[in-house]
């Protein structure tokens, strides 16, 4: 019933990482052969938490220009930014009121990024899975590549769609739109790398807020910067093994080789087979040449795009349009279900 359709989105929350690199932009771009797809700069989910209006700007044209570095082609796809499509905020209201308080209490995402000061977290923050489903099934998407961290909001979303499902079955058929109206949208989490570590802690993703800027390599880093950070990122005392099976309980050296296989489309087994029995001051020179052999391309185009602003803005409004025309469909349709 459902065409195969490809959403995600990336927030401009600046400090876009190597783990946002792998888990999401690498994953989008490999999409676009197979699937239509919509890439989106979550701009409504930045603001969950404080953001200082230029700088958010600014940010907004730097994931984009990501996403065209990276080889996302905007016309045969869209791109575009969440808040110039209004039907997100008008869907996540319907589904503020589908989903239920203790299926938001169960995110563990909000227990980490609200801290200690609960009471003082916005309400944004608390509903933000809530408006994440409504930004995939406001296009019906059927598929959604994303890293490990964001499985949890992804059955968020398809608990919402069978909820609403159920919960307007009568109406939903006497519309003529069948059985279900939205899809359960399906996670595409595979391959290595789906959740990259901090370079610092072999127990904290990568992360956009980590205080340490020696946790993350940033997409805009140059070729030294990389090679200081992947010197300095944390190994044990012993050489790589020959096989994954003796990276169990060595998260910093598991975390190296995952970023390495996923950063040459290999896996980490054929990684250690290069490389079993090396020391990590080699294995890590290695890794800074293919670091750098990869990012610097895109770091080089991402500037050349930041350049020239009003080409990035061209694009996020011809895709915002387009955003528009699929979104008011299916949200046209809602209402009716609804009966608004
Ligand atoms: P962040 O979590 O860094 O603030 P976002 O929430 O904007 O970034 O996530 C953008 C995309 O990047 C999501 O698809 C998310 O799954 C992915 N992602 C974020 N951090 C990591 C990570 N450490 N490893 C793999 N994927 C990640
Ligand atoms: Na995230």
């Amino acid at each position: 019933q459902f065409k195969e359709l490809v959403f995600s989105g990336v927030q401009p929350t600046g400090n876009l990482h190597l783990g946002n690199y792998l888990g999401a932009i690498k994953r989008f771009v490999a999409m676009q052969g197979t699937h239509d797809c919509i890439y989106c700069v979550v701009d409504m989910h930045a603001i969950t938490v404080p953001q200082n209006p230029g700088d958010l700007t600014r940010q907004i044209r730097e994931v984009t220009a990501a996403f065209l570095a990276a080889g996302i082609d905007p016309k045969r796809h869209i791109v575009f930014n969440q808040s110039q499509v209004p039907q997100h905020a008008e869907l996540a209201w319907v589904f503020n009121c589908v989903a239920r308080l203790g299926w938001l209490n169960r995110m563990t995402q909000f227990k980490d990024k609200a801290g200690k000061d609960r009471e003082n977290a916005s309400v944004g923050l608390y509903a933000y899975p809530n408006l994440m489903a409504a930004d995939i099934l406001v296009y019906r998407a059927t598929h959604v590549p994303v890293g490990e961290d964001q499985k949890q909001h992804l059955e968020l979303t398809r608990d919402i769609a069978q909820k609403f499902n159920n919960d307007w079955a009568e109406s939903i058929a006497a519309h003529g739109h069948g059985e279900a109206f939205f899809p359960l949208t399906e996670p595409m989490i595979h391959g290595p790398a789906t959740r990259v570590m901090s370079l610092r802690d072999g127990s904290k993703k990568m992360s956009k807020s980590d205080p340490s800027d020696y946790s993350r390599i940033n997409l805009t880093d140059d070729a030294d910067t990389i090679a200081q950070k992947v010197r300095k990122a944390k190994t044990d005392p012993e050489p790589l093994p020959s096989e994954v099976d003796g990276l169990k309980a060595r998260p910093e050296a598991e975390n190296l080789v995952a970023i390495y296989a996923a950063l040459m489309d290999t896996t980490p087994d054929e990684v250690l087979r290069q490389h079993g029995g090396a020391q990590f001051s080699g294995f890590k020179a290695s890794l800074v040449d293919v670091a750098v052999t990869k990012l610097s391309p895109v770091a080089d185009e991402m500037r050349r795009l930041m350049d020239d602003p009003g080409h990035i803005d061209a694009v996020l409004a011809d895709g915002s349009a387009r955003a528009r025309a699929l979104a008011s469909e299916t949200m046209d349709a809602v209402k009716d279900i609804v009966g608004f």
